[in-house]
């Protein structure tokens, strides 16, 4: 058993409460590699913001769970390194599926946890949710629940239609499971592809798809019935068109591809919405800054050599979200 405080890490409790009142979000970007962590403590570390780094399943099978552990321990030093005295860092574990799953990571120092049993019938979920908070509450753990169903198709995490959470359920739930924070679907989803083209209608200047709006109506119900509880959601990569662009015109084969628009995203940051997960916009300025670079010089093959635009171009991506959609520069100073 290692506790998540002797790696100097932090659960999500205070960051949240002070990201609701100051009507803020805070970022959650998923990891899985070196240079996506270098980039985000960079940019973390940089703008004095409070950060979540999410490990997802599928990131734990590709890098393996104890290094990633190692890694985020890691992180808190490298933060210390650049000059961030007093780092505010949470590793959380992103879409949890199972108890055997969340308790793991509870016992090898995360200090966050998703218990994502959102695709169970109602009570399944409370039960089941309830089940992870009692376990993580004993080691000062925060846990993240959810309910509602989002759309879209991840490598691990998939649903081909998505449900709006019901404002109705919302304290029964919370109350019941002892959840800290609540993943809402108002409607966001996963990937890269958030909507389909016939959902949405066409700018008119550029030709681009202009997605439906999110669901604030919903958003504000569950506010009302829940004040001041922080709200998460999902889902929340705004696809930037530079991105798709870069990735088309360097051999990819991005059609379509769409996310949500960041106005939406800043106000939802205002709200009582306090975690906002990006995942997908990581992998679009990864892979557009890489097959930019191998294409314009295909004589190199030094991963250090094309790894490096990449990580830049992610750092200035997370900057962007921390600064100009988030608003959490400056929070944990
Ligand atoms: O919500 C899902 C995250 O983007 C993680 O995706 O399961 O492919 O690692 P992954
Ligand atoms: P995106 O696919 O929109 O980046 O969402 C990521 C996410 O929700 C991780 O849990
Ligand atoms: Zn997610």
């Amino acid at each position: 058993m290692v506790s998540y405080k002797e790696l100097g890490l932090v659960n999500t409790r205070e960051m949240f409460a002070k990201a609701v009142k100051g009507g803020y979000a805070i970022p959650a970007f998923n990891f899985n590699n070196m240079e996506q962590l270098q980039a985000i403590i960079m940019a973390a570390a940089e703008t004095k913001s409070p950060v979540i780094l999410q490990v997802s399943k599928g990131a734990r099978n590709y890098a393996n769970s104890t290094l990633l552990r190692y890694m985020a321990e890691g992180a808190v030093a490298y933060a210390k390194e650049l000059g961030w005295e007093h780092p505010q860092i949470c590793l959380h574990l992103d879409h949890g599926d199972s108890f055997e799953l969340c308790k793991d990571c509870v016992d090898m120092g995360f200090s966050s946890v998703m218990i994502d049993a959102s695709s169970l019938p109602y009570e399944e979920n409370i039960a089941l949710s309830k089940k992870v908070a009692d376990y993580a509450h004993q080691y000062d753990v925060t846990v993240e629940a959810e309910l509602g169903v989002l759309a879209g198709v991840e490598d691990e995490v998939s649903s081909e239609e998505s449900h709006y959470t019901r404002p109705e359920e919302v304290i029964d739930f919370s109350t019941r499971t002892g959840c800290d924070s609540l993943a809402i679907s108002v409607g966001t989803s996963h990937g890269a592809y958030k909507f389909k083209p016939e959902q949405c209608t066409r700018d008119p200047k550029t030709g681009r798809l202009v997605p439906p709006p999110l669901a604030f109506d919903v958003l504000h119900e569950i506010e009302k019935k829940l004040p001041g509880f922080p709200i998460v959601l999902h889902g929340s990569s705004s696809v930037p068109q530079e991105y798709v662009d870069m990735c088309n015109q360097y051999g990819g084969n991005l059609p379509n591809a769409v996310g949500i628009p960041e106005e939406q995203l800043r106000e939802a940051a205002k709200s009582a919405v306090c975690k906002i997960n990006i995942d997908s916009d990581s992998r679009l300025a990864m892979t557009g800054a890489i097959r930019k670079y191998l294409a314009e010089n295909p004589s190199h093959f030094d991963p250090r050599q094309y790894l490096k635009p990449a990580r830049e171009e992610m750092k200035k991506m997370y900057i962007h979200k921390i600064v100009n959609v988030l608003g959490s520069n400056g929070k944990a100073e």
